[in-house]
């Protein structure tokens, strides 16, 4: 069983890695902590009580950080990609659920310390609650059992950046936070765009999502509408790359990904804000600099499969 924090800026792609989880066999959610990023703080946690509520999620929902540590590549939230609500734009009822008392950060500091090297971290958003909870917990890198990050940008399979030509969403909201995670020593792998963007899913896997999933299938088929609207925009496919729900893959899976380990670092000022950099060399990188595992490539086949099967089983 994995016990999971989940750490998302819920917009449509993180509700679907959320619903992932989940229905994903021998997952335990510890909890959801939200952060500011796809929306502000206050819809992001809305989202996630309302996904709680509507697909009778018992993980508890704390509430994370409403704003970056350092400076960011933005000033205002990415409804042109997610919607005003976040979700697409669908009706979203009155949420009775209310979040809990605890910050997100420590929140996360104190579900690990009561379950000591057994939880796995998955952080789909801004770096900032992880970055929080390291300066709650400096002893958080050797007590959690592994931080899957979904952002980033290495060059691999010809992925550069989607905010800027050098620079990944997740990272560019928060570089300061994202560096301080990535220098931890936290056991961190950086499912960057290198493989999220390898993995389409286009009407067809959308179709076949609605039409075996049930009422979670259908939901992903509504909140995608908008999101599909946005890329076919950029790129002039009606079709989404699978961010999110990477990092949820390579938590079930690490087997369908290639990877290696670096050291690696983030810009956090200038014209390249939010570039991820590395480096495999210790003389370029100093011996005593921690490494991160990053992914390289995926079977993108299989982790599609993946997905549609898991969503297929909350039909069941
Ligand atoms: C990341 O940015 C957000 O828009 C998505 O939810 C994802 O986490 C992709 O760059
Ligand atoms: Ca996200």
């Amino acid at each position: 069983m994995k016990r999971v924090i989940f750490d998302t800026d819920i917009g449509i792609d993180d509700a679907m890695a959320l619903l992932f989880l989940h229905y994903a066999a021998d997952v335990e959610l510890l909890g959801i902590v939200t952060g500011f990023g796809n929306a502000d703080i206050d819809t992001t946690t809305r989202n996630a009580l309302f996904m709680k509520e509507r697909f009778g999620i018992d993980a508890p929902v704390f509430r994370g950080a409403p704003a970056a540590l350092g400076l960011s590549m933005f000033d205002d939230y990415p409804d042109f990609v997610h919607g005003k609500n976040g979700l697409g734009n669908i009706d979203i009822p009155e949420v009775a659920a209310r979040p809990e008392a605890a910050d997100g950060a420590a929140a996360i500091v104190s579900l690990v310390n009561d379950n000591p090297h057994e939880v796995s971290i998955v952080s789909v958003g801004r770096l900032t609650n992880l970055a929080n909870a390291l300066a709650l917990c400096p002893e958080l890198p050797e007590l959690v059992r592994e931080v899957i990050v979904m952002g980033g940008a290495f060059g691999f399979n010809g992925h550069h950046g989607n905010v800027s030509p050098v620079a990944e969403a997740n990272i560019a909201g928060d570089p300061t936070a994202a560096d301080r995670a990535f220098t931890s020593g936290l056991p961190m792998t950086i499912v960057g765009l290198d493989v999220t963007q390898e993995v389409i899913l286009d009407d067809a896997g959308f179709e076949a999502i609605r039409d075996s999933g049930g009422e979670a299938g259908r939901f992903i088929y509504e909140i995608s509408r908008y999101y599909l609207r946005f890329h076919e925009q950029l790129t002039g496919h009606h079709e989404c790359p699978v961010h999110d729900s990477s990092a949820v893959a390579y938590l079930l899976r690490p087997d369908l990904y290639e990877t290696r380990e670096a050291v690696v670092r983030v810009v956090t000022e200038g014209t390249a804000l939010g570039q991820t950099v590395w480096t495999d060399s210790e003389s370029a990188a100093g011996s005593d600099t921690p490494k991160c595992t990053i992914c390289t490539g995926v079977n993108s086949q299989s982790m599609l499969q993946l997905y549609f099967e898991t969503i297929a089983s909350a039909a069941d």
